[in-house]
């Protein structure tokens, strides 16, 4: 399987502020631009999170869209949020204390069981196939107000004798990594990408709550189906899979 390239570690284009990095990585994807590209900026001042909610853009912290084209369809893309997690969580683990930094279905990045990292992906077909761009932004230097689950950020965890860490130092392993885990997914799919992830989720087998838009479901935190959906355990014993919604915890 070979459902793109991540051809090395890709440009990388650093703005100041921006409205959003994943609207500016749509804007040079209409211009022409297939990826892979990094656009980073500084601060953001229309930042979006996953649900319609908006993220804030404090400067110090990390704003970034990969963009890519893909030839692969958008079930199988969607498997890159848990590449980037992973590449977030491991680029964060070179600062913090082992073991502080862990996953959250769908796409959290936690530490010490606070959100310190939230991934937007937003695709569409152009004129030269199918692009993803894949939002990221991490809480380096300040944890924003603004979200409903405890959160905190990586200045707030660093190892002793760890120097300031910056939203550029984390960005050059996050893309690193990134690639890395992009490649073994070409070559290998989702079941490498999977068994990593679930190495790091948090809550596996604890008992949860998944909200959806209408509903809310409960059950146990099972796995992860084939695409990346959660599977939740029910108290009869069935398995439903969740491919949308908020989890929460205990
Ligand atoms: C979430 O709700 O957890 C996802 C947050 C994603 C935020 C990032 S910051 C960089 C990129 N640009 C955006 O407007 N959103 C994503």
């Amino acid at each position: 399987m070979r459902p793109g390239r991540a051809g090395g570690r890709g440009d990388v284009r650093l703005y100041d502020t921006i409205d959003s990095t994943n609207d500016e990585a749509r804007r040079l994807s209409e211009g022409g631009e297939i990826g892979p590209l990094w656009v980073r900026a500084l601060g953001q001042t229309k930042g979006r999170g996953r649900r319609g909610r908006s993220w804030l853009g404090e400067p110090g912290n990390l704003f970034t869209t990969g963009l890519f084209t893909l030839t692969c369809g958008p079930a199988e893309a969607a498997n890159l949020s848990f590449v980037a997690a992973l590449a977030v969580a491991e680029a964060i683990d070179c600062f913090v204390p082992p073991h502080e930094v862990s996953l959250k279905w769908p796409n959290d990045v936690l530490i010490d069981g606070r959100k310190t990292s939230g991934i937007l992906l937003e695709s569409w077909q152009g004129p030269h196939g199918f692009h993803l761009a894949i939002g990221i932004g991490v809480n380096v230097r300040t944890s924003p107000d603004g979200i409903d689950q405890p959160i905190t950020c990586v200045s707030d965890h660093l190892r002793t004798g760890q120097s300031p860490v910056s939203a550029e130092i984390l960005f050059e392993g996050l893309q690193a990594r990134f690639h890395d885990w992009f490649d073994l997914w070409s070559q290998q799919g989702f079941a490498p990408i999977a068994k990593a992830w679930l190495a790091r989720a948090s809550g596996l087998g604890q008992p949860m709550i998944v909200r959806l838009p209408h509903e809310t479901l409960e059950g146990r935190f099972h796995g992860l189906a084939a695409g990346g959906a959660l599977q939740l355990e029910q108290a009869d014993g069935t398995i439903v899979d969740v491919t949308a919604g908020d989890v929460f915890f205990g």
